[in-house]
């Protein structure tokens, strides 16, 4: 039997805690509104769908949210003069820029200019590095999205082998951080595989737990996992089937389902996790901004 991890329903219990809080701490207080700051660079169709979703998810909450819809071919200065706008405006608490960029701009420049104070990602060296520490600091939102899912669903992670399969900014080498940290939240055995690692199913056939973020559809297949896995699984691409289309996650539903104990579906497991705890970081950001 496998047990399918329900990132909806977990988001929307969230989500009233958030508005609750909101409601306490700032409504009542007739103090302002948490404000969010979106950056975007052109049409890339997913990114376009990720930031609509974040904004939507902002006016459920009660976030306010600023988008700057810049074109693909924007230059890099113009772009940090937009984040330089929002790290001066006292109004602005957190501050996002959607990734991946056009090609000709650096990403490292672009992550390097935002406040750390407002920066929700938690992408900044300044709290990537207090979060390898074990500091208090920004943490990525899919990361905690992928944390909390299997908090609260009461997952064994102490002790655990986890497989972590990709090495992105985003997800792969903050959530193996976390899950190898002296933490309540921590204390796996993390093994952290990408593209150039040989013989993968060596390790995802040994793995009591899999975290999979690449972006190809499809591929972990039952027969590179152990029967009583746990997997969670962040990809999510948009398939084109004649004049229909789907999104379909990094896993091979059919062949793992039955065989894995526990598993995030694609849609509607961490995509609303990760959303709600960037939720989470701007309201932690805001109150420190004194909201
Ligand atoms: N692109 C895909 N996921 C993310 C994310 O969590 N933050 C940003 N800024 N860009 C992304």
């Amino acid at each position: 039997m496998t047990q399918l991890l329900n990132g909806n329903q977990l988001a929307t219990e969230i989500r009233k805690e958030i508005s609750k809080e909101i409601d306490q701490k700032i409504r009542k207080k007739k103090k302002r509104l948490p404000h969010l700051g979106i950056i975007l660079s052109g049409n890339n169709s997913s990114s376009l769908t990720y930031v609509n979703r974040k904004i939507q998810e902002c006016k459920d909450i009660g976030i306010k949210s600023t988008l700057i819809h810049l074109p693909k071919w924007i230059l890099e200065h113009e772009i940090l003069e937009e984040i330089k706008k929002m790290n001066e405006n006292p109004l602005i608490d957190g501050i996002i820029v959607q990734l991946p960029l056009p090609k000709h701009i650096n990403e490292e420049n672009i992550i390097l200019s935002i406040n750390p104070k407002k920066d929700v990602d938690g992408f900044h060296p300044e709290n990537f590095g207090k979060m390898s520490l074990n500091m208090n600091a920004f943490f990525p939102a899919t990361a905690l999205g992928i944390l909390t899912i299997l908090e609260k669903n009461q997952i064994k992670i102490y002790g655990k082998h986890t497989v972590v399969i990709g090495r992105s900014r985003i997800v792969g080498r903050p959530i193996s951080i976390l899950l190898s940290s002296r933490k309540n939240t921590g204390n796996s055995t993390v093994t952290l595989t990408h593209s150039r690692t040989s013989n993968i199913e060596y390790y995802t056939k040994q793995a009591d737990i899999i975290i999979i973020a690449i972006g190809v559809p499809g591929f972990l297949k039952g027969e590179m996992i152990k029967k009583g896995v746990v997997i969670v699984d962040v990809g999510i691409t948009r398939i084109q089937d004649g004049n229909k289309s789907f999104l379909k996650g990094d896993v091979d539903f059919n062949s793992v389902y039955g065989k894995a104990s526990y598993l995030t579906p694609v849609p509607g497991g961490i995509g609303p996790m990760t959303r709600i705890m960037l939720m989470k970081n701007t309201l932690i950001a805001a109150l420190k901004n004194n909201c």
